[in-house]
């Protein structure tokens, strides 16, 4: 038996609206009436529903153990926790979603679901969509800041992993019906643009000339202008005079800092083109009008203190402060991150703020937050709206063990990842003998889907603190926990629908759907877990639960379908809706995951 743990849930128990998908929530309801009239004293209490791991129940209430503390002594006619689990059990509204209930243990009540009424929602979900099991989230609109390169400077396999994590977080909550502020906040406003701004100048003395393919790399570019920055005494000074004069909006400059920034954001756009991501850039330069205000605000309310020579602001618990304004009047990293907290808040009106980078930056997250509350900004207490959630995540191994680099160690290029990943997918694929069977436009497509989705799905999975060796061998492996292994699962379950010949959508409007073998029910009873888990995925920001849910779907569906023969028995219109019922939960899976599905192998 697993304990509950009261999680604190992002969700609004709609009361009267149906939430047929939730199951919890469902049950949540009914056990809330029967406390009511067990405990009608007891205020505030919320039922503590669970998933059963064992024999004895599908799901479990396990308020009676903590209630039982509450009323001990009072004068009430319980003798102990395990009684005040009866009654709970006794007072539970009739209800058609509950086939038998039992207690357990030392209170817990046990709940068996009906299979027919299971079966009922299931079919009714092929009829009306999956959206009908979307989670309700009580926020409305979240800004979700991730992927954010650097200009010029390499986008490198950590930006990958935020912008996968980022795209997925943001089409989890899209689901879920929150408006999201989908926010690239790319390194466009640092004082490498003065070195790179008169590196420009020498190089193209006519600006004209400038133009993405004369400047070829920009990460060359950058290096070559940071070789002369550390070198050239002379062009150093130069470089920081060019920092101010960008900074004071002198056209000249202006226009080569948009130039950089054009042909940066050029490269940019071809990984997200690729990775299949939306994002809107705001970079750190748009705030910049903001952050004068925001610091006089700040020092208005009587945070900002000076130290060394700077304006900083000291937080409890924390040994360094928070410099927001540099000994040489410069504004940084925190200065911009203040001014955009502010605007999102107050211009955007978003009412949860995540932002995603490594770990690494959690202490600057951490104290930005603090500053924002002692600001007023935020609410001081946990669990209350407007809130902000830095999603930090582990390093990219490589095989050695080391942060993820290729033989020169530079940093590995994007790009060139995902080429890999396609040409290796392609090449099994051939292997396959697809290579007759298909077009060549079939292969491709298919090789990229398998490709893209096996490296999005290698970091998904993982839980996204954990550091993760990046192998090319394991994640497009066919076997195991893989991308390919679950787009095959798809394909294989779409392929026994089109074998039989029969009109499914047909089959859903005059079909009916039975959970009579165990495999079957087994399999329905994961498929309804779906609205919960990924409302877990969203409350505590985890892709890798829904991860770790389509895999044990495929798994459930293995089982089944080695079990019970489909095509050709009896059963076959309802094991056939079963099967379209799993297409379609893992179809949304992949599609929350950023991963386009294949429908054939
Ligand atoms: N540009 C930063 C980096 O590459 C990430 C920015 C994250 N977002 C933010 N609001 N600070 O590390």
């Amino acid at each position: 038996l697993v304990l509950a743990t009261k999680t604190q849930s992002l969700t609004t128990m709609a009361s009267d609206e149906e939430n047929l998908g939730n199951l919890k929530h469902q049950l949540a309801k009914l056990f809330e009436a029967s406390l009511k009239t067990t405990v009608p004293n007891e205020q505030d209490l919320e039922p503590l529903i669970a998933a059963c791991t064992g024999k004895f129940g599908d799901y479990q209430c396990n308020n009676a153990m903590s209630v039982w503390p509450r009323i001990k002594g009072k004068a009430l006619p319980f003798r102990g926790p395990q009684a005040v689990g009866q009654a709970i059990k006794t007072n539970l509204p009739p209800s058609e979603m509950i086939e038998s209930c039992s207690v357990a243990g030392p209170g817990f009540v046990n709940v068996m679901l009906s299979s027919g009424w299971m079966a009922k929602i299931i079919l009714k979900m092929l009829n009306d969509g999956i959206a009908t099991w979307a989670p309700r989230l009580s926020i409305k609109r979240a800004v979700v800041d991730f992927s954010s390169p650097n200009i010029a400077k390499e986008m490198h396999v950590g930006h990958l992993r935020s912008t996968i994590l980022g795209d997925t977080i943001s089409r989890m909550l899209e689901f879920s019906n929150v408006v999201v502020l989908r926010r690239n906040h790319v390194g466009d406003w640092g004082t490498q643009f003065g070195m790179l701004i008169e590196f420009l100048f020498e190089k193209f003395p006519n600006i004209e000339d400038v133009n993405e393919a004369a400047i070829g790399d920009l990460q060359a570019f950058y290096k070559e202008s940071k070789q002369r920055f550390d070198s050239d005494a002379d062009f150093k000074e130069r470089a920081q005079r060019a920092v101010v004069l960008l900074q004071g909006g002198e056209a000249k400059y202006r226009q080569a800092w948009a130039q950089i920034c054009g042909i940066s954001r050029n490269e940019f756009d071809r990984v997200y083109q690729r990775l299949g991501v939306k994002l809107e850039e705001k970079g750190e330069s748009f705030y910049n009008p903001f952050i004068s205000s925001t610091i006089e605000e700040l020092a208005d309310k009587g945070l900002v203190k000076e130290s060394q020579g700077a304006r900083v602001i000291f937080i409890e618990g924390i040994n360094i402060p928070l410099i927001i304004v540099k000994s040489d009047g410069g504004y940084n990293y925190a200065s911009t991150d203040l001014a955009a907290l502010r605007y999102r808040l107050n211009e955007e009106k978003a009412d949860w703020i995540i932002y995603i980078t490594d770990v690494g930056q959690q202490q600057h997250f951490d104290m930005v937050f603090k500053a924002a509350k002692l600001a007023g900004w935020l609410p001081a207490e946990d669990g209350k709206y407007p809130k902000v959630s830095h999603v930090g995540f582990g390093v990219v191994l490589g095989d050695d063990g080391k942060r993820f680099r290729t033989r020169s160690t530079e940093v590995v290029r994007l790009v060139d990842l995902l080429d890999e990943a396609k040409t290796r997918s392609k090449a099994a694929l051939i292997e396959r003998g697809k290579g007759e069977e298909w077009t060549e436009k079939e292969l491709e497509e298919t090789a990229q889907a398998i490709g893209y989705g096996a490296v999005k799905y290698a970091d998904l999975k993982n839980n996204r603190l954990t550091s993760y060796t990046f192998s090319f061998d394991q994640m497009l492996n066919d076997k195991g926990n893989t991308a390919v292994y679950l787009l095959y699962a798809h394909a294989r379950i779409c392929s026994i629908i089109r074998k039989s010949g029969k009109d499914i959508d047909e089959l859903k409007r005059t079909g009916f759907l039975v959970l009579s073998h165990a495999d079957e029910r087994a399999l329905g009873l994961h498929l309804l877990r779906f609205a919960e888990v990924v409302e877990e995925a969203c409350t505590n920001l985890l892709p890798s639960v829904l991860c770790e849910y389509l895999y044990n779907l495929s798994e459930n569906f293995s089982k089944f379908y080695s079990n019970c023969q489909v095509v050709g028995s009896a059963e076959e219109t309802s094991r056939l809706l079963l099967c379209e019922a799993t297409a379609t939960v893992m179809r949304k899976c992949f599609d929350l995951l950023g991963i386009e599905p294949v429908y054939k192998i």
